[in-house]
């Protein structure tokens, strides 16, 4: 069994983001992402400080527009409307959750596809679905680039995803279909979801659940994918799957933490830093 080190690739991948940013600062460009953080959930302003603190530590400039839980729709829209005429932005994040009064889908919509740099927006769901290039969600993206460093080819090997959100299953979906894997995705009315994990090649798994896979859920030699972030009952952050079981069974499997949450931000970056250059382009 291997682990899948996100956490050491992670910081190799901002190492080389540096040196593309430095690069792009010599050409005048400055990758700017500004960043739509709205109420207090604690959770999503832990993640958009680990956020800021990585554009930071790579010479991106970001900007983070914290709004209350009360404000109104209007005012989310009028500021990604500023963001998406400001040059200096290249990329827009809305941390999700939204509080219930809010339209995600209205949010999402009102980005620039060009910014949008999370790939929420329709139109990059769209071309991800078609197998176009387009902006792809952070994480599922950052899972690929954690496959492809450990060269695991996805071709022709029976994949399950479990959980179907629009962040994480739905997205990861589509990429290991274009990257031509055989794909099973279960969510929480599939009947019998043993007996789809149990047939995979490897297996990825975001639903938010602790000890959700077991041992007996999981092929001898399967890849196991870990996508969840929970905080057990001692405080501590663990996947969704039973890791201390499972992992034996594994060919390779990715730890939680240092697995994939690390994948996240890395990817975050590369998606801003993409989106700096195709502005490079466009001038
Ligand atoms: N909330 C949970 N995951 C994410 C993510 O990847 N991006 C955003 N914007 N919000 C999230």
């Amino acid at each position: 069994m291997q682990l899948l080190d996100g956490k050491q690739l992670s910081l190799q991948i901002k190492e080389e983001a540096k040196v593309e940013v430095a690069k792009l600062k010599k050409e005048g460009i400055t990758p700017g992402l500004a960043v739509i953080l709205v109420g207090d959930d604690p959770a999503s302003h832990i993640y958009v400080r680990m956020k800021e603190s990585s554009c930071e530590e790579v010479g991106i400039y970001s900007i983070i527009h914290k709004m209350p839980d009360d404000i109104s729709e209007e005012k989310i829209l009028e500021t990604i409307a500023m963001m998406n005429k400001n040059p200096n932005i290249d990329g827009i994040l809305v941390q999700l959750p939204l509080p219930p009064h809010i339209s995600e889908e209205r949010v999402l919509a009102m980005i620039d596809p060009q910014k949008d740099v999370d790939g929420f927006h329709p139109c990059n769901v769209g071309k991800l679905s078609l197998g176009l290039d387009a902006f792809a969600p952070c994480t599922p993206l950052g899972v690929m680039t954690l496959l492809d460093a450990y060269e695991i080819d996805l071709k022709g090997l029976d994949a399950c995803v479990v959980g179907a959100s629009n962040i994480v299953g739905k997205p990861m979906m589509n990429l290991i279909l274009n990257a031509f894997a055989t794909v099973d995705i279960c969510h929480i009315h599939t009947k019998d979801l043993k007996s789809h994990t149990k047939r995979a090649d490897i297996l990825f798994v975001g639903v938010g659940k602790i000890n959700l896979i077991t041992e007996d859920m999981v092929k001898e030699g399967a890849i196991v994918i870990d996508i969840g972030i929970n905080k057990n009952s001692e405080g501590k952050i663990v996947g969704d799957v039973d890791f201390e079981a499972v992992a034996p069974k594994c060919s390779y499997i990715t730890p939680v933490p240092g697995g994939v949450g690390p994948m996240t931000i890395s990817t975050l970056i590369q998606n801003t830093i993409k989106a700096a250059k195709q502005r490079e382009h466009q001038c």
